[in-house]
């Protein structure tokens, strides 16, 4: 087997106690590893500490304790070799958009004219829908806008790992789905390797070769590693047929509901968890024929209603816990890449 692209190994994060409090460990003994090519998202609840790993990985943020080893070095510092679209947009504002994005791929490719700068650093903006806005100002543009302006200059330096957080969670439904349709276009293409924050359970199982399930916080933990077994080339259209969808998806939702907070301390419990979660599971019988839509009727659902059938199931949802293979979180074998593949049903699952 290959040696992994991105090794972690026992990272900790620990901000030192004020005025004669405790210390505060984030998360402590954060395993796992990504293969070149592989496409990894992280799912927690807000605090968990994974915009702090995501921070780490760029080099941005120091760890109180563990190593991130990439391409067989450690990683200290940023550089281009690492493309991070931040949770805020993160824009120089005395500059355009163009000028935002020529910024990197200038300092990326120092050889190169003015003209072939331009030329690069456009073309990732039309990705993004903006060819119209390449002279405006930070000032002048939308948030949704603002975070495509950064996703163009992530993208325009061709880095060897993209750091991706919550990329998408500032742009509307329609921009949304395009942006994740080119997203997955290029990774595609270019065999990158990424490393996700997303909120939104479906994004996740559309674009994840694996996901990992992060506890609750203090003393968060990876507590599971989730690897998505649906065909590479899905799409949201077939993904919702796929039976492995619905399976993913409520094992998703069932941690995120309950086991996140039972694998972190006992300062947060299973309650803090469900209150910060806006999530509504499907219910089994989904997958089945022209019950495909379910995901999108039942994401409607009046929460008195969830609130009825937590009451009679006795758990939130009443989705059945389905029994689902996880990993140790080490990056599978090159031969083991199976990457999933399927659709995502369209509709939105998020914690928040
Ligand atoms: N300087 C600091 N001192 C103490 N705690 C801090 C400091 N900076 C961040 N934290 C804590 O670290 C934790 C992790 O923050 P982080 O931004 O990584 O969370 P996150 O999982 O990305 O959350 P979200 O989903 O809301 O973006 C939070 O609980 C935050 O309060
Ligand atoms: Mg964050």
């Amino acid at each position: 087997m290959k040696p992994s692209f991105l090794k972690v190994e026992g990272l900790s994060k620990v901000y030192p106690g004020t005025r004669g409090k405790p210390d505060v460990t984030v998360f402590e003994n954060i395993d796992f590893e990504i293969q070149a090519g592989e496409f990894v998202c992280v799912l927690g609840h807000s605090g968990c500490g994974k915009t702090t790993i995501l921070n780490i990985l760029a080099g941005l943020d120091e760890a109180s304790a563990g190593v991130a080893i990439m391409a067989g070095r450690e990683l200290s510092g940023p550089s281009l070799d690492r493309g991070v679209v931040f949770q805020g947009h993160a824009l120089l504002p005395w500059l355009s958009a163009l000028e935002n994005v020529a910024f990197g791929v200038r300092s990326r490719w120092p050889q190169w004219g003015r003209e072939e700068v331009v030329l690069h650093s456009s073309h990732y903006l039309g990705m993004v829908g903006l060819r119209h806005a390449l002279h405006k100002k930070p000032a002048e543009l939308s948030g949704g806008m603002k975070q495509r302006v950064g996703i163009a200059r992530a993208f325009a330096i061709q880095p060897k790992m993209l750091l991706l957080d919550e990329p998408f969670g500032a742009l509307d439904a329609l921009t949304r789905g395009t942006i994740q349709d080119e997203l997955l276009a290029i990774v595609r293409e270019t065999k990158q390797t990424v490393f996700m924050i997303t909120h939104d359970v479906d994004e996740a199982i559309l674009l994840a070769d694996r996901i990992l399930l992060m506890s609750n916080g203090p003393f968060a933990r990876i507590a599971e590693c989730v690897p998505i077994t649906l065909p590479r080339d899905r799409t949201r259209e077939s993904m919702v047929h796929d039976e492995d969808y619905y399976r993913i998806r409520n094992h998703l939702i069932d941690f995120l509901w309950g086991r996140a907070a039972g694998e972190a301390s006992d300062t947060a419990g299973p309650s803090s968890a469900r209150k910060s979660a806006s999530i509504t599971p499907i219910p089994q019988h989904a997958n089945k024929g022209d019950l495909s839509d379910e995901p999108r009727r039942n994401h409607g659902a009046h929460p008195a209603s969830q609130a009825q059938e937590q009451d009679q199931l006795g758990r939130p949802g009443g989705y059945r816990r389905q029994k689902q293979g996880v990993d140790d979180c080490g990056a599978p074998g090159t031969d083991d890449v199976d990457g999933g593949a399927s659709g995502s049903g369209g509709s939105r699952a998020r914690v928040a």
